[in-house]
């Protein structure tokens, strides 16, 4: 069945730092993949080439930029999925610059959902991806300066670095009306090496199926208790995206859950919802662009 194309994007729900080069990031990002999705291009190369915009914009924890762990190392994760249930993920991958691109290889390439860590990095060098370092000065000094704040009470303490994290994510719907997904993180700053968060969890950071498809942000151990996106996907099998969203960010909230989310459902109907500070979004729908912050 053909319908209305709509794509739309988040740069994280941690808060609106640097807002000028957080929306200037979105823009571009999402003109790249709803004119992917205009010119009859599918969903799920229009959500990858936004996330790799995204990725390689170091304002936003993803990609080149990402927040480091407890060591002072840079451990992405990253997934994707399509309304026909194809989904592939990375945890804990290092020295990549596009972990969405590594995503889509082992959803494409292998029998496998999620690979993590040295061997995640081994399949995406077999796959030809070249080294890169993700870590920035400025990440690095937000690291350093945090880090002399808590060395001693570690585990007490890092429920106050939560404000430090962040994701981005892409929710798209084309002309045939396949919805793809596609999250990319650098995690919670300050985490204990190895972590893996929610982004790269079918269910808590990304899911699709023939209702709809969501991409969540936010607090990710949290998140995965939830099992936030499956939560809102399966609702919109009953409800338009935006009411799906909001009953299951209540309950969400309630569990003290800080999170946002972004979807669209089958009828290309957007939701987009947070329970922290802010989260910048931007998303197009009928040709016309919205965006958070509005410049
Ligand atoms: N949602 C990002 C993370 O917690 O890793």
């Amino acid at each position: 069945m053909k319908g209305n194309i709509a794509l739309i994007a988040h740069g994280g729900a941690g808060g609106i730092n640097y807002a000028h080069r957080r929306s200037k990031g979105l823009r571009k990002a999402v003109e790249e993949g709803y004119e992917i999705l205009r010119q009859g291009g599918s969903s799920l190369d229009a959500v990858e080439e936004s996330a790799v915009i995204l990725e390689d914009t170091p304002v936003f924890n993803a990609g080149t930029g990402s927040y480091l762990n407890l060591s002072g190392e840079v451990e992405m994760d990253a997934s994707i999925m399509t309304s026909e249930m194809s989904f592939g993920a990375v945890g804990v991958i290092r020295d990549i610059k596009n972990p969405i691109r590594v995503a889509r290889m082992v959803m494409e390439k292998t029998d496998h959902l999620l690979l993590c860590g040295d061997n995640a990095i081994k399949f995406a060098r077999y796959m030809g991806a070249p080294y890169h370092n993700p870590k920035t000065r400025e990440k690095e000094f937000i690291w350093r300066r945090r880090k002399r704040r808590m060395e001693s009470r570690y585990f007490k303490r890092i429920g106050a670095f939560a404000d430090h994290f962040g994701t981005i994510g892409v929710v798209a719907i084309d002309m045939n009306g396949l919805i793809s997904v596609a999250t990319s993180s650098g995690g919670i700053n300050l985490r204990l090496p190895g972590r893996v968060g929610d982004t790269p969890i079918i269910g808590a950071g990304t899911y699709a199926d023939r209702n709809g498809g969501v991409s969540t942000t936010g607090h990710g151990e949290e998140i995965m208790r939830q099992l936030l996106a499956f939560r809102v996907v399966t609702l919109m099998s009953k409800m338009p995206a935006s009411k799906a969203g909001r009953k299951t960010l209540a309950q969400a909230t309630k569990a003290g859950c800080q999170c946002g989310m972004i979807g669209i459902d089958r009828k290309s109907r957007i939701l987009c919802l947070n329970n922290t500070k802010a989260m910048s979004w931007c998303y197009v729908k009928g040709g016309r662009m919205r965006t958070f912050p509005a410049e």
